[in-house]
């Protein structure tokens, strides 16, 4: 019986797909649990699910021998100790993509909006004023969208801008395949010089710290809207500050900032608060109902692979194995120091009890290596203690 327990009010598409796959010992909690009640609520769990207020410590994971795999319900992991979890032989899988789709849409929105100077409207018509003026206040189609970083999100954005009559230009430090009429920048400061909009959609990290500066704010074209929903770090909010108080660009949106807030009840410290044609946002980009249950679906379906077959595909601390249907009559899946020669120590292991090797798949990263082994056999208890013994072995489990 494979118990799996899930925090943090995940969504019921996660349940839905262990059920599907036959898992019945599932066990709920609504939010997380205060620390001291983390070993006794998990200690036959085999699988775990958590959100981003779970920490899985390396104290905690080491009061857990049941556990095979953990499934970060979001995009961040930081709250799992991953180095630890992976010198148990512990994959940790999350969802990195579920929400590519609503941040997209939301920028796309903020480019619309902006370019009407909505904001400042509606908050006009708030205040008791009804000034229908045309100025400032431009249609999408035709406008030029410069989208920074090309990866998942900017790319689903300049397909999405394309179907308004946006004219779609892209720079990322990578070779990209442009999608539909989109066409590479080699230099940011080209797509700064011809874009209506530009929008960020780079990783965070020091690569990326303040590429929006005030170096390259002023490369853009005057009126501009500058939008970043990607980290808090890559602008210079300063120097953006600077820039809207000037004129020098006609609006901005902001989902991400250096600092944010810890709870609901901590306001936003930000110079932009209150700037005219400015939308601030509480890091939401990715947070829709969709995205919640694509991110359920997604995470329960890696860690069904790996309960069933083993497969470690998109694993962030692990050597990736994909799915491959079991051939023989039983699957060993070992763990094991990566040292020299582990592979053929784990052959002839499975040779000297009378295993047949039928398939065998091996990956390594860092510490460990991975083998998935289908064999023709029978995998005695004994075998399992025999191979669970040998000091190369960190983890062995067969199925
Ligand atoms: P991705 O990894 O698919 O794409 C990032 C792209 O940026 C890559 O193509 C990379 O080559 C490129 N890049 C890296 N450094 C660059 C540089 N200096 N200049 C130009 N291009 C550069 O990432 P994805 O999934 O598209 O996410 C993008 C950003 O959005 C990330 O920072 C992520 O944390 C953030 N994000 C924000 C959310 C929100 O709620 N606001 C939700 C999800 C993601």
């Amino acid at each position: 019986m494979t118990r799996i327990v899930l925090f943090e009010n995940i969504h019921a598409s996660a349940r839905e797909v262990f059920e599907a796959a036959g898992f019945d010992d599932i066990q709920t909690y609504p939010s997380s649990l205060p620390p001291a009640e983390l070993p006794a609520a998990l200690r036959a769990a085999a699988l775990v699910g958590i959100r981003s207020r779970t920490n899985l410590t390396a104290d905690l994971l080491g009061q857990l021998p049941n556990l095979q795999a953990i499934g970060c319900f979001c995009i961040g992991t930081n709250q799992v100790d991953l180095d630890f979890a992976m010198t148990r032989g512990v994959p940790v899988f999350n969802a990195p993509y579920s929400n590519t789709r609503s941040v997209a849409e939301l920028v796309l929105g903020e480019a619309i909006l902006l370019l009407r100077r909505i904001p400042e409207k509606n908050a006009r018509v708030h205040q008791g004023h009804w000034d229908k003026s045309a100025e400032g206040a431009y249609e999408a189609r035709g406008k030029t969208l410069g989208i920074v970083g090309y990866g998942n999100i900017g790319s689903q954005v300049g397909t999405l801008a394309e179907s308004a009559g946006m004219r779609v230009i892209f720079h990322d430090v990578e070779a990209k395949l442009p999608l539909g009429n989109a066409r590479a920048c080699a230099y940011l400061n080209d797509l700064l010089a011809q874009s209506d909009v530009v929008t960020l959609h780079v990783p965070g990290g020091k690569g990326t710290q303040n590429i929006m500066n005030a170096t390259t704010i002023a490369e853009m074209k005057r009126g501009a809207i500058l939008i970043n929903a990607s980290r808090g770090t890559v602008v210079d909010i300063d120097a953006l500050r600077a820039a809207i108080d000037d004129g020098r660009l006609s609006g901005a949106a902001l989902d991400v900032f250096p600092t944010e807030p810890k709870n609901v009840n901590e306001p936003l410290a930000s110079p932009l608060i209150g700037k005219r044609n400015v939308i601030l946002t509480p890091h939401i980009g990715g947070s829709t109902q969709e995205s919640q249950q694509n991110i359920g679906r997604e995470v329960a379906e890696k860690l069904v692979r790996f309960a069933h077959g083993g497969a470690t595909k998109g694993a962030v601390n692990f050597p990736e194995i994909s799915y491959v249907e079991p051939t023989g009559t039983a699957r060993i899946l070992h763990v094991h120091r990566n040292a020299p020669g582990a592979l053929g120590t784990l052959s002839s292991l499975l040779a000297d009890h009378g295993l047949n090797i039928v398939t065998q798949q091996l990956q390594t990263r860092g510490q460990i290596g991975y083998v998935i082994s289908d064999v023709d056999g029978v995998v005695t208890d004994e075998i399992m203690a025999a191979l669970r013994a040998h000091p190369i072995t960190i983890r062995c489990d067969r199925m």
